[in-house]
């Protein structure tokens, strides 16, 4: 199939484009490069072997769009492409509503124009905000977010519900992730983060490379057996992998279907801690400090439906997750930025 991805020379959308390209597909991204590098698409080619059409454009100014899917006779699109900072949300939301509501809708109206019905879009689990139950299955109700970034997410579901609902040729799979961490077992492509990671594994990684001293655990007083946070953490060429099941999955159940892509097992911030340092051989040092604003004790997944719909589960460990991560950060110190 011919694949666009928006946002593909990111995190999560390199990944997938390897695991498209493996599996035979045509891949074309779109990127503005606002947090990523050209070097990206260069390593996704080196491993695969295979050539990328790609595009610098920001899909909220561009009129290249309809063309560019014209032009690569575009079947389906995975939307990777938003701003995903929670704390920079909460100063700036005008931004993340501006950026990741308007692209959308550009993206949808050029499809539209273009004639291609399938859409995979890049939601989170960050949509069940305190969730009522746990696990967190599909039914759980999506209640009110508790920031911009989690709430444009939300808002985003609902426009494209709305759109299915009025045209009902067009087709939505939103994939609501739950943690990823992890890199290509290559240790090409990997988690690039600017400035200081908010999340979880790009900070232990960069604690262990040296750029920061050690981790601060947000927390130990949470109703949790060690008293950490407790996730789900999904390797991310598993994540990958699920949105090629989700594009296969439209094409022979259209309409609007929604999808947890966890692991369906939680682990601590300790037990992650643990398991990057025997993963690896090494320590990471830490310290246990206040709770971070708007953090909930406890998120994973029941992975039963996607597991059942679109016969995808996860198949690598926490320790895979651990030595993918480390491997990436150590040949490649600096990101992208280095040679
Ligand atoms: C966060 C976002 C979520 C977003 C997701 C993207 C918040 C509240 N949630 O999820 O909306 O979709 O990232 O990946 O920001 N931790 C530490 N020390 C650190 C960093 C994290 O102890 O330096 C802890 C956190 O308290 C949490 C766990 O590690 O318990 C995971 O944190 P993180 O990787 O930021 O993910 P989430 O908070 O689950």
């Amino acid at each position: 199939m011919n694949i666009l991805l928006t946002g593909g020379a990111g995190y999560i959308g390199s990944h997938t484009a390897v695991e498209l390209l493996k599996e035979g597909h045509s891949v074309t991204i779109i990127d503005n490069l606002s947090n990523s590098s050209f070097k990206v698409v260069e390593r996704i080619e080196k491993l695969t072997n295979k050539r990328v059409s790609f595009y610098k454009e920001d899909l909220l100014y561009t009129t290249r769009l309809k063309d560019v899917l014209d032009e690569h006779k575009i079947e389906a699109v995975i939307h990777f492409a938003g701003l995903k900072a929670v704390g920079e949300s909460v100063s700036e939301p005008l931004t993340y509503y501006k950026i990741n509501i308007l692209s959308t809708i550009n993206l949808c109206e050029s499809m539209i124009a273009s004639g291609v019905r399938d859409l995979v879009f890049s939601s989170s689990a960050t949509v069940y905000g305190e969730p009522i139950r746990m696990p967190i299955d599909e039914e759980t109700p999506v209640i009110d977010a508790t920031n911009p970034y989690a709430q444009s997410k939300a808002m985003i579901e609902k426009i494209l519900q709305d759109l299915s609902t009025a045209q009902p040729e067009f087709n939505v799979a939103l994939l609501r992730y739950f943690n990823p961490g992890g890199a290509h077992v290559s240790g090409d492509i990997g988690e690039d983060p600017t400035g200081i990671p908010n999340n979880l594994l790009p900070f232990i990684s960069q604690v262990a490379v040296g750029m920061r001293d050690k981790l601060v655990v947000f927390g130990d007083d949470y109703p949790t057996p060690d008293g950490t946070c407790i996730r789900d953490y999904i390797h991310v060429v598993d994540l990958a992998k699920g949105h090629i099941a989700a594009i296969e999955k439209l094409k022979e159940k259209p309409g609007l279907v929604a999808y947890n892509l966890g692991t369906g097992t939680g682990s601590s911030v300790l037990d992650i801690i643990r398991a990057f340092e025997s993963a690896n051989s090494l320590t990471i040092p830490f310290v246990i400090g206040a709770r971070r604003p708007g953090d909930i004790p406890v998120s994973y997944t029941n992975p039963a439906l996607a597991k059942a719909e679109l016969n995808w589960q996860t198949k690598k460990s926490i320790e895979d997750i651990c030595r993918d991560a480390w491997n990436w950060q150590k040949r490649n110190p600096k990101g992208y930025s280095e040679p």
